[in-house]
């Protein structure tokens, strides 16, 4: 079976991300959302809100299961006996981090390939981050986020 793994903080989850699960769920057999837990960075949403986020809004596509993971993600891969990670990119500002990231994985776990799919162009200048900002600040994050999942991000912000 061709199994990958899309891994990420998902802190929220964007039409950015969602993009590439529907793309790359439409390729490969099984697709698992590796959801990082980091015990270092406090997200704004907890592992089991990103985790829930992440499963409402993959609820259609039958071959994507969600999955929470901390530590290593080559070791992550290898528990869930795939071989392929997938990665987003957007901006040639993305590759050094991304291959950066993708020689020291398979230098963890040499079975593993990367494979960088690139992002739709509406979708370029899309980040977890700048959708956090611009909700700090009352902006308008519609087109950003799925709309299932928009009120929750805005409520973070209200005081
Ligand atoms: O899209 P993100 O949120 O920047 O995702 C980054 C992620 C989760 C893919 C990356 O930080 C990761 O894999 N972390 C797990 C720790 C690890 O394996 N580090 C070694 C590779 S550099």
């Amino acid at each position: 079976m061709n199994k990958a793994v899309y891994p990420g903080s998902f802190d929220p989850t964007t039409n950015g991300h969602l993009d590439i699960i529907k793309r790359a769920s439409g390729f490969v057999d099984q697709l698992v959302v590796g959801v990082l837990e980091n015990p270092s960075k406090t997200p704004l949403f907890s592992i089991r809100e990103r985790v829930e986020h992440l499963k409402t809004l993959t609820d259609e596509l039958k071959n994507v299961e969600i999955m929470p993971f901390s530590g290593l993600l080559s070791d992550f891969v290898k528990k869930v006996e795939a071989k392929l990670v997938i990665r987003g990119l957007r901006a040639v500002s993305d590759f050094e981090y991304e291959f950066q990231m993708a020689l020291t994985n398979r230098s963890l776990n040499e079975n593993l390939e990367t494979l960088f799919i690139p992002t739709s162009t509406q979708f370029l200048y899309l980040s977890s981050s700048v959708v956090k900002e611009i909700a700090m600040f009352g902006g308008d994050i519609s087109d950003m986020v799925p709309e299932k999942i928009q009120s929750v991000i805005i409520d973070k912000f209200r005081i």
